[in-house]
Parts: C-alpha cells; sequence; structure tokens
C-alpha cells in the first residue's frame, strides 16, 4: 500500500495544519500612514515619503545614496547602464539565478557570459568567475541566491585585479550583513527588489544603494526621464549626459511608506529564519544525502528569502529536486519550490545565443537537478522546522517509493 501522499497515502499534513507566516506582513501604524500620504496627493516624483526610504534603506545597509525605482528588474538595468555597459562589452552572471538578472545585460545591449556556482553556496564560484573573464569584460554580476552570499572578498580581489566593475544583485538579501557591512556596499553599486515576496516588500519595488556620488546621479538620472535630484518637475537644470538612455522608472511614494515601516522587524525576522535553518539541519541530520545551503562565507547577518535543500547520493539516486517538491507539497508542505534552475534553460529566457555564452556549469546544473528550496514565508512560522523534518524523514524512509513514482513520470 502506499505511504507517499504523491502515491494516494495519507498526508502527513491535513489542509490547513501546514506553518507559513502570511506575506507581506500588515501593520495598523501604516495603513494609518498610508491614508495620510494618499490624502496628500505627493504619491510620486521624489515624494518626502521617497526620500525618507532611500535615506532609511541606504544607511540600513551602510551606504550613503539610496535611488528607489519600480522593481528590481530595472534597478539592474540601470546600475549596468550607469557602470557605462553598452555593446561589445561582456558582463559574467552566475548561471543559477533568476532570469532577470541576466536579462539587464541585454537591456543594455552587452553579451550575458554564464558562469558555474558553488556547491554549497549555491552563489557565484570565484575561481569560475576568472576563468570566464576576456579583454570584453566590464562587469559582474554577484547574486547573494536564497539563503547565502556570493563570496565578495575572492570576486572582488579578481574583479579589481582585471578593472571590472562589481554590481551586487541583492534581490534575496534585504538585512544581510558580511563581515558586519550591509551586502550591496561592497560592489560599486548593490541592486535589491522588493517585489511581493521578498522580505522587505512592496508588492513591487526596487532600490540601487551605492557610496559613489557621480554613480548615484547617474541612477537618479536613469530612473527619472534624464531629471537629477534636486530638479522640480518641468525644471531641469541640467541635461543627462549624451546618450544616457534615460527612463521613467520612478517608485512610488505608497511603496516607500510600507517598506519604511518594515526595515525595523528584518532583523528579529531573520533571526526566525536562521532558528529553521539550524533547527532543520540539526533533525536531519541522520538523514543520508541530504544537505543544506552554507551561508556566506563571511556573513555576519545571513539574508533568507529562501534556503536551499539538497539530495544527493545513493540514497535518492533516480529522484530529481522536482519529484522531491511535488512528493512534500502533497504531505502538506506549503512554499517548498524546485530552483529557479539555469538561466539558459529557463522557459523565460528568449535570448538566440548570439547574445549569450555559456563558459560552462555543470556544478549549477546538478545543484538545479538535486536542490529544492524553502521559503521563508516557511522558515519564520514557528514549528515549521518539525514539519519539514517530518516530511523528509518520510520521503528518506520511503525512497525506494518514490523512486518508482520518478520512474513512471519519467
Ligand atoms: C536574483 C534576482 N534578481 C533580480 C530580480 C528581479 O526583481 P523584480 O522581480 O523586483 O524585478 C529577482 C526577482 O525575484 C531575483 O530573484
Amino acid at each position: 500500500m502506499a505511504k507517499l501522499a504523491i502515491n494516494g497515502g495519507t498526508p502527513l499534513l491535513g489542509e490547513n495544519e501546514a506553518k507559513v507566516t502570511p506575506w507581506p506582513p500588515l501593520s495598523a501604524a501604516t495603513e494609518a500612514k498610508l491614508i495620510e500620504v494618499y490624502r496628500s496627493r505627493k504619491w510620486s516624483f521624489n515624494s518626502e515619503s521617497e526620500q525618507s526610504f532611500e535615506n532609511a534603506y541606504s544607511a540600513f545597509h551602510d551606504t550613503k545614496y539610496g535611488i528607489l525605482m519600480s522593481n528590481g528588474t530595472v534597478t539592474l538595468e540601470c546600475a549596468l547602464a550607469a557602470l557605462g555597459v553598452g555593446p561589445g562589452d561582456e558582463v559574467i552572471v552566475p548561471a543559477l539565478t533568476w532570469p532577470a538578472t541576466a536579462m539587464a545585460v541585454r537591456y543594455v545591449g552587452g553579451t550575458i557570459v554564464f558562469a558555474d556556482i558553488e556547491k554549497d553556496t549555491l552563489c557565484l564560484d570565484p575561481a569560475a568567475f576568472e576563468a570566464a573573464i576576456t579583454p570584453r569584460t566590464k562587469a559582474v554580476i554577484p547574486v547573494h541566491l536564497y539563503g547565502s552570499m556570493a563570496d565578495l572578498d575572492a570576486i572582488i580581489a579578481i574583479a579589481d585585479k582585471h578593472g571590472i566593475a562589481v554590481l551586487e544583485d541583492c534581490a534575496h538579501m534585504q538585512g544581510g550583513k558580511w563581515k558586519g557591512r550591509g551586502v550591496g556596499s561592497w560592489g560599486k553599486i548593490g541592486s535589491f527588489s522588493f517585489q511581493q515576496s521578498k522580505t522587505l516588500s512592496g508588492g513591487e519595488s526596487g532600490i540601487c544603494i551605492t557610496n559613489d556620488p557621480e554613480l548615484a546621479d547617474l541612477m537618479y538620472r536613469l530612473k527619472h526621464i534624464g531629471y537629477s535630484r534636486n530638479d522640480a518637475q518641468g525644471g531641469a537644470k541640467t541635461p543627462p549626459p549624451v546618450d544616457l538612455c534615460c527612463h521613467n522608472y520612478r517608485g512610488l511614494a505608497l511603496q516607500a511608506v510600507i517598506m519604511e515601516d518594515q526595515i525595523a522587524g528584518v532583523p528579529a525576522y531573520l533571526a526566525d529564519c536562521a532558528k529553521f535553518a539550524k533547527a532543520t539541519e540539526e533533525a536531519c541530520k541522520d538523514i543520508e544525502g541530504v544537505s543544506f545551503q552554507k551561508p556566506g562565507r563571511l556573513a555576519t547577518r545571513q539574508g533568507y528569502y529562501a534556503r536551499g535543500i539538497g539530495f544527493d547520493g545513493e540514497a535518492w539516486r533516480g529522484i530529481e529536486a522536482k519529484h522531491i517538491a511535488a512528493a512534500l507539497k502533497a504531505e502538506g508542505l506549503k512554499c517548498l519550490h524546485t530552483t529557479y534552475g539555469l538561466v539558459r534553460c529557463h522557459m523565460l529566457f528568449n535570448l538566440s545565443e548570439k547574445y549569450w555564452r555559456n563558459a560552462g556549469d555543470p556544478v549549477a546544473e546538478r545543484a538545479c537537478k538535486s536542490n529544492i528550496v524553502a521559503m521563508h514565508m516557511l522558515m519564520s512560522a514557528p514549528g515549521a522546522a518539525e514539519q519539514v523534518a517530518d516530511a523528509l524523514h518520510k520521503l528518506a524512509a520511503n525512497a525506494d517509493e518514490l523512486r518508482d513514482y520518478a520512474k513512471s513520470r519519467q
């Protein structure tokens, strides 16, 4: 008789028993402020709320300047444009990330070069980055993925040696600190997404942070149809630099209000996620072949958008991550997914090979087949670690049944 719910067995959890934190968080105080901003009619165009959030968030990540934008894709595009990336330039990105990291390179006319990741952190491998450099390499985008951080010390040392700009993609890393200083403050620019599911969320939104006043000015102009920060609407005092292709990528005051109120809660939220990380690891240490994504090598506060869980070795032979994620869902667990998968194989990545090159990604390819991710809203919920551990034990105890299921789906 089937034991696993995916095969018709009894699920571990009933319909609404899975622990998850409802997301994004709600606050009565924020609701009152939103009404105030709504009534003020100051919804956009460098509003006070926008400036206040930019200052608060850039300080939270230990930088001087913050430029609010409409999402964490255009932040990457504007950052690359400000760094002078254009046609003929190559930008190195990790093989495993959300497609936006790569697409941003194309938006400015550059060529994408995919490089491999580290098995344990799932982030860009410094050695693979160095091996992918050519005389045309202009920038590198290390992504601080899920529940880890790219090795900033190693990557910046290599980039400096070759005169390559570092743009940190911190879309997953709100509140993360490397050696005591905020991520995003280590490269020339840090780019964040505040989309609905992120650990700090405005529904949609993004920010670029930097310590460089010139880059800050360029990015402000880029997102604001060429205006500089102190220009009044309709009163540009100076033009943007020639050929700087400026957009309207402005953020909204209403989003800024929602997000500024969330900043103070991020450290405690991340501490809950860290507790989950420790508890699941401890509870699963007897399961053969299960490993957990390692935090950033020099992380002093790890951010968590999610946490990777790897399944390797004889015990899991023939069972890919997609089957494990499906089996866990059937057991009643929510917010457990496969990874994004390789960008070059992603359904939404539609660029022909004249626009990108793969410098080699065997580790990423294997990791995508053998890793699932537990999302932060599951990680932060009391009791979720025990549920995940119980479900993983159940799968491990019935691995043969799961293997047969996987085989039947080939
Ligand atoms: C690593 C990474 N970079 C960039 C983005 C783009 O952010 P947005 O969805 O705000 O455009 C995402 C979105 O999830 C992401 O995961």
